[in-house]
This record gives structure tokens, sequence and C-alpha cells, in this order.
């Protein structure tokens, strides 16, 4: 597609895009998880801007992005060698390690947190802007506040359209999901978001990661307390498929050999059972059901709680909260 503010991404539109960031502008990024909103991450004006674009509150935190591993700890203050062995085994990749920031990041990233979110991504083109852009670009995913994230850069129009002034259209996102996120403290190694790497990879690097939702009366992941890639018609989880009804308004976000006549519309995530292809295709197909004319109500029945099960069905709790 090619709308009047989405360009693909040759090399002048990388550079073109490094300016408006240097600028204090907002651009949308393809990362390999979801698309970006992105803005400097030094610059608390830009990071004004993406708060205001995406009508998020102030008090959820951004996470930065960088090219390397070498930059993203250049922005913490302690570095524990469990944080390198992961970054050395997930990065570039869907993995961000909260650690314990440098004076240079601002507040506002952080949402005066004495943590930071750091993430060093794979696409190609996240890459290529930020070696063009030459420092951290703090990027939530490219929707509304609360709502579904986006994977293609149509999906990015959809939710933010003309609010911004730029976005790369890198494709389809592969790994479909949000980048897993891990906070290491002294000793200690919690999972504050299952995402795009299954938790037990993580866990055979760092031992059993703990769950907090909050360290002294502060909340960890604020971004998790909360309804969140919410479609805009109800979505029922079910704990099986025969108590989905049978009627044509339904929309059913299935999983594996669902083959029986259905009167709804049914989008099958892997039809063959694969949790990775699932967690690509889920919030595209959650985007579709939603804008289905015919569907008024979404049902979904829990993935299993295997690798990347974990995060989709994390994902499908939240929206259906
Ligand atoms: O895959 C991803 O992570 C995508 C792509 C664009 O990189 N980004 C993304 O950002 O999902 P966002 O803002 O939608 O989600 C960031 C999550 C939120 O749950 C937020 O609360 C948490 O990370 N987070 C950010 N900074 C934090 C911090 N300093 N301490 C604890 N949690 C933090
Ligand atoms: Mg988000």
């Amino acid at each position: 597609m090619q709308a009047n503010n989405v360009v693909f991404t040759t090399e002048e539109a990388i550079l073109g895009a490094a300016e408006l960031l240097r600028q204090g502008q907002v651009v949308g990024m393809p990362t390999e998880t979801v698309y970006g909103l992105a803005g400097d991450g030094l610059n608390p004006a830009a990071l004004a801007r993406i708060f205001e674009v995406k009508q998020r509150p102030l008090f959820d935190p951004l996470i930065l992005h960088v090219a390397t591993a070498d930059e993203a700890f250049g922005l913490a203050e302690r570095v524990p060698e469990a944080a390198r062995e992961l970054a050395r085994r997930f990065w570039p990749g869907p993995l961000t390690l909260v650690l314990p920031k440098r004076e240079m990041v601002p507040d506002l990233a952080t949402s005066g947190l004495p943590n930071v979110a750091l993430r060093v991504p794979a696409h190609p083109v996240a890459q290529a802007l930020l070696r063009a852009f030459g420092g951290p670009l703090a990027a939530p995913s490219a929707n509304r506040f609360g709502r579904i994230s986006p994977t293609d850069a149509a999906a990015v129009r959809e939710e933010l359209g003309e609010a911004v002034s730029l976005i790369l259209d890198g494709g389809p996102c592969a790994v479909g999901v949000e980048s897993t996120v891990v906070f290491l403290g002294e000793g200690e190694a919690l999972l504050l978001r299952a995402g795009g790497i299954a938790v037990e990879e993580i866990e055979a690097t760092t031992g059993p990661l703990g769950r907090a939702t909050a360290v002294e009366g502060r909340p960890l992941a604020p971004g998790q307390l909360r309804q969140h890639y919410a479609p805009r018609k109800p979505l029922k989880l079910v704990r099986e498929a025969g108590e989905i009804p049978a009627r044509g308004d339904v929309g059913w976000l299935a999983f594996g050999a669902e083959t029986g006549a259905f009167p709804g519309v049914r989008e099958n995530l892997s039809p063959t059972g694969d949790l990775r292809e699932a967690a690509t295709n889920l919030f595209r197909a959650m985007r579709r059901l939603d804008d289905d004319a015919r569907v008024g109500t979404i049902y979904a029945v829990p993935l299993p709680t295997r690798g990347l099960g974990r995060a989709i069905n994390e994902r499908l709790e939240r929206a259906g909260s």
C-alpha cells in the first residue's frame, strides 16, 4: 500500500525519517514484533509527542530502542551478568531488558521509574533507522492506547492516521506479538510481560523467573495493569470450542484443525497448531474480525500454555477483560 503518509523503505525514506526524528517528530517504524511509534528517546518534547499521539497516560513508560547491546548498556547504571548473557543470546530480537537507568535517560521515558526498558530490534528497517538516527528511539506499539497492536503499515495508518507524518512500510511483522519484558535487579529476574521469546527460553539462562507487578509499592510494568489489546467488539474467552455459539454473527479466533462447518466467521491462527505461526497471525486476525461487519462478538479458546502460547493467552485475556 502507498497512502500519502506511508512509504516503502528506500534508503532515502530512512534518511528522511531520521531527519524528522532529529526535529522532534514521530515516525511509524516496523520491528519484528509489532510496529512502533518512534521518537527521539532523549528529547522530552519528542517523548511528550508520543504520549499525545497515542493518547497514552504518562505513567506508562516507554521502551528505548538502540542498534547494539553496547549502546543499550550505555544507558544503564548497572548491568548484571544475566543481562549480558540474555543479550548475547537474544539480541537483536524480541527481548526487552529493564535495568537501572542512567541520569541521561529522561524521566518522561521511564515515567519517573528508576529503571529503563531497553531493546535491540532485529528488523532490518528498524536497524537502518537506528543507525541513521544515531541514538536511542523510544517506541511504544503504534496503536492508540489500549487498542490492538499494529502488525503492518496499513494498521498503523488505521490507528494513528494523520497524526504521524511518516510511516515506514517494512512489510508484515514476523513475530507478531510484542517483546518479552524482563526486569533484572540485584540477584532477581522477573517476567514483566510474556512476549516474542518464550519464557522457557529465557529461564534456560536466568533460572525460574519471578512474577511481580510491583516492587516497594511502585508498579514495575505499569502497562500490564489494565485492559489492553482491545478490539472494539466484545471478545469472550471460553474453555472449549463446543461453548462457542454456532451463529452467523460470531467471529471465532480458532487454532489447530478446526474444519467442521461454522456459520460465523472463522479466522484460524494456525491450522497446523504451530504456536509461532499463531503469534504472527494473532493481532491481524483480531483486527480482521473487529473490522468485519458480519461479526458482533469475537470468541476464542486459550491456546496451549507452552512456548509462545503463554504470550498469546495473556493478550487474549486482556483483550477480553
Ligand atoms: O515489541 C515491543 O516491545 C514493541 C516494539 C515496538 O518494540 N513495543 C512495545 O511497547 O510493546 P509498549 O510501550 O506498547 O509496551 C512496553 C511495555 C509496557 O508494558 C510498559 O509498561 C513496559 O514495557 N515498560 C516500559 N518501560 C518500563 C520500565 N522502566 N519499567 C517497567 N516496565 C516498563
Ligand atoms: Mg503496547
